[in-house]
């Protein structure tokens, strides 16, 4: 965590609001990963950029060593531009235009489908280049309805019964698969969920030839506040690591282990900065809304909120609220350090969804974004301007 002075003397250099990333958290994360699965010889991370696809700090991850999973072509586009390599850009597209899976396939990055129509269309391409297949493993894991995403009504993966059809698709149309995925949700805290996972994954591999990884995705769960649940890394590393080393010992192929995490790396690393514009009746205003920081108000998302100016023991209860004409709730019930206009509010573990998914609802600009590492802070985009609003508008 960035220490308060360091925050109070960036509003003094920058226009509230912003998001600040701390690199170092991110780095301490990275590390964490890799110690809880360094029982694999064949390991890799492949960062989810949707959960924050800044360049700035992609570029950062890339050079701690992580690939990168994509899920738009645009993602792959700026995914390139940070510096990946083609061959460390995996594409998981849901239902996407079909062109986009043949653009990113042509531009030799990594594609998984989940679904039998793409398949087939993949196949009559007769393009000779392997792609993964996400599975629909019905396991139901994850922080809440949105975000649970591998039970049986989901859109996502490939249903069980319909694995066989692949083999239809390998023998007559040379379809080649070189891989097995399963991404559970998001906030997933219990190891079983894993577990049973990797159980899905492992019993259809064992049915292919010439695989060359494993994916188990994203979804590990981290604190939002400091006395809440998390998910215990070093054990799922430890559990997958070692039914994937016992599977590998069979089989005939050299595999890889893949993780996706987004929260993971930089949920925590990150928070927001805003500034209180007004009080009235128990309710703190902020000069934000949830057009920036909107997992409070899409998921209920309970998020640590403090007056950094005001870091007083004895607390207040207070609403947070943002600007934007609907109810446009931060928090409810939270204690606060006395408040007053101007105070700077830090709103914690916006590392993660939420640049990435600001909007310009209400026309108003999306804030700019910081990035904290050993001590130095620099700007990885600016704030928008009101041209920004404008453009492509035909009037
Ligand atoms: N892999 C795939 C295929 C995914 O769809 C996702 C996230 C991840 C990996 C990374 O999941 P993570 O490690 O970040 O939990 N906006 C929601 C989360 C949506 C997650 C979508 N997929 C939120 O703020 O809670």
């Amino acid at each position: 965590m960035i220490n308060n002075n360091i925050l109070l003397q960036l509003t003094k250099e920058h226009q509230t609001p912003f998001y600040i990333y701390n690199g170092n958290e991110i780095e301490k994360q990275y590390f964490k990963l890799k110690k809880a699965f360094s029982k694999c010889s064949n390991f890799q991370i492949n960062y989810a950029m949707k959960a924050l696809n800044t360049i700035g700090v992609l570029q950062f991850i890339q050079k701690l060593g992580a690939s990168v999973d994509t899920v738009s072509l645009n993602e792959v586009k700026i995914a390139l531009l940070a510096g990946f390599k083609p061959h460390q850009i995996g594409f998981t597209p849901n239902g996407t235009p079909f062109n986009e899976i043949i653009e990113a396939a042509e531009l030799g990055v990594h594609v998984t489908l989940d679904n039998s129509i793409q398949l087939k269309k993949y196949a009559a391409l007769q393009n000779n280049i392997p792609i993964g297949i996400r599975i629909n493993p019905v396991i139901i894991a994850g922080g809440n309805d949105k975000i649970i995403v591998a039970h049986k009504a989901s859109k996502f993966g490939l249903a069980l019964n319909k694995i066989n059809d692949i083999n239809y698709l390998i023998e007559h149309h040379n379809l080649k698969i070189d891989g097995f995925h399963i991404h559970l949700g998001s906030d997933v805290l219990n190891l079983d969920a894993f577990k049973k996972s990797a159980d899905v994954l492992f019993s259809v591999a064992k049915n292919f030839k010439n695989l060359k990884y494993i994916n188990f995705g994203g979804g590990f769960k981290v604190k939002y506040k400091d006395d809440d649940t998390f998910l215990d890394i070093d054990s799922v590393g430890n559990h997958l690591t070692d039914v994937f080393n016992t599977f590998q010992k069979d089989y005939t192929n050299d595999l890889k282990l893949i993780i996706e995490p987004g929260k993971f790396l930089v949920s925590n690393a990150g928070v927001f900065i805003s500034e209180i514009t007004t009080i009235k009746d128990g309710i703190v205003f902020v000069n934000s809304g949830f057009n920036h920081f909107g997992r409070p108000m899409y998921y209920n998302a309970f998020h640590q909120i403090r007056n950094i100016s005001n870091t007083e023991k004895s607390l207040q209860t207070y609403a947070i609220v943002g600007n934007i004409c609907e109810q446009d709730t931060f928090g409810k019930h939270r204690d606060l350090g006395k408040p007053k206009v101007g105070d700077i509010i830090c709103m914690e573990n916006a590392g993660a969804y939420s640049f990435s998914m600001a909007s310009n609802y209400n026309s108003r600009l999306k804030p700019m974004e910081l990035f904290y590492y050993n001590s130095k802070t620099s700007v990885i985009r600016k704030k928008e301007n009101f041209d920004d609003l404008l453009r492509n508008q035909i009037y």
